[in-house]
């Protein structure tokens, strides 16, 4: 269905065809979410593996920024994904950055976007999240948001705006991860200096003491640095790290393709894996490893470079919601070996 309706889709501006993607599933309602599990019911997987205390159904989660305001919050479990990151939302709401701000690059199957957390705010995230669980929904996969910074507040009261996000989301979510690492907000990187990161991470923990806490980390950090960030993550308590990221290099983009943001997709590949096995051997902390993952090969080359499981977007825009079904498909039997001996350990 996607391979028929991508021509179209890619030849609008890439934000009109998100936009229209995601109004036209979320109108699709209870018929559309019955007919998305008919077609991944045959890849679903059973059991599920513990990732920093989530149980988390099944290698593949959606990464953060796909579905900032959880529209399609009832969708993503039934696509097949195994856990789902909303957000990234701040404690006042905003436009983001001035439009054109997303950019395909379909032959190398990259994105660059410069987005600048565009959202409703945490508040609204909090309020439909809420309406959902008491209408009754009871999601199958762990539910998170990723939280960040409003633009409008300076970096030396960062630790606030965290901590209004926390407070309003703690009792609607399964986790929590902070975002300091998106390159799209002035700023936001400087806040993964181990000082600032500890106040907020200490400041979220103030107000959401029982929710699981993940860190997203940038793939641009120098590697004694994200060595030293973790280690004092795991210190902290954490939950769990994320790596990456988009990334401002441009692997694989030829100059003239150049337009500022952060890069995404099969591009940041193989630094996203090098950071991960990177993290894996400098702490113990489950690691989610997310940037450029499309394929069975992708998730499995991410697994043994030390990731729990994985996230991804990009791929998503270029092969649909298929892909996870097949990816779902392809790593049943390591999936399978993956809860056996979660259980018998
Ligand atoms: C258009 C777009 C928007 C994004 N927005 C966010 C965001 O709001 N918060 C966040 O933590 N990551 C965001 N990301 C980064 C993704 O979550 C992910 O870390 C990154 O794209 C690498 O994964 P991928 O190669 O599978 O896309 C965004 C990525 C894209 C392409």
């Amino acid at each position: 269905m996607y391979r028929l309706i991508r021509p179209l889709l890619f030849r609008l501006d890439p934000e009109v065809a998100h936009r229209c993607v995601i109004k036209a599933t979320a109108m699709t309602g209870p018929l559309g979410r019955a007919m998305l599990k008919l077609r991944s019911g045959s890849s679903q997987l059973s059991g599920s593996i513990d990732v920093g205390g989530l149980n988390v159904k099944g290698f593949v989660g959606l990464a953060a920024g796909l579905d900032k305001d959880g529209e399609l919050a009832k969708f993503w479990p039934e696509v097949g994904f195994g856990l789902v990151e909303l957000g990234t939302v701040t404690a006042f709401a905003q436009p983001g950055n001035p439009r054109p701000r997303l950019f395909r690059y379909p032959r190398q199957s990259a994105l660059v976007n410069r987005m600048g957390f565009n959202n409703a705010g945490s508040e609204a995230l909090a309020h439909r999240l809420d309406r959902l669980r008491n209408a009754g929904w009871n999601p199958s996969v762990p539910i998170g948001v990723n939280i960040g910074k409003s633009r409008v507040t300076p970096l030396d009261q960062a630790v606030e705006d965290y901590v209004i996000s926390a407070k309003r989301l703690n009792s609607v979510v399964d986790y929590l991860t902070i975002n300091v690492s998106s390159p799209n907000t002035p700023g936001l990187r400087k806040l993964q200096n181990k000082d600032d990161l500890k106040f907020i991470v200490d400041g979220v923990r103030s107000v959401a003491p029982d929710c699981p806490i993940f860190v997203k980390l940038a793939p641009d950090m120098d590697n004694p640095s994200l060595e030293r960030t973790a280690i004092m993550l795991e210190q902290e308590g954490v939950s769990g790290l994320i790596a990456t990221n988009t990334t401002t290099e441009r692997y694989g983009l030829s100059d003239a393709d150049h337009v500022d943001g952060g890069l995404s997709g099969k591009p940041l590949a193989s630094r996203a894996r090098e950071i991960v096995s990177l993290l894996s051997s400098c702490c113990r902390l489950p690691i989610v490893g997310v940037g450029g993952v499309g394929s069975v090969n992708d998730v499995n080359a991410m697994l043994d470079a030390g990731a729990k499981v994985v996230q991804l977007y990009t791929a998503m825009i270029f092969d649909g919601p298929d892909l996870i079904r097949r990816l779902n498909q392809g790593l049943m039997s390591r999936w399978k070996e993956c809860v056996e001996a979660q259980k018998a350990s």
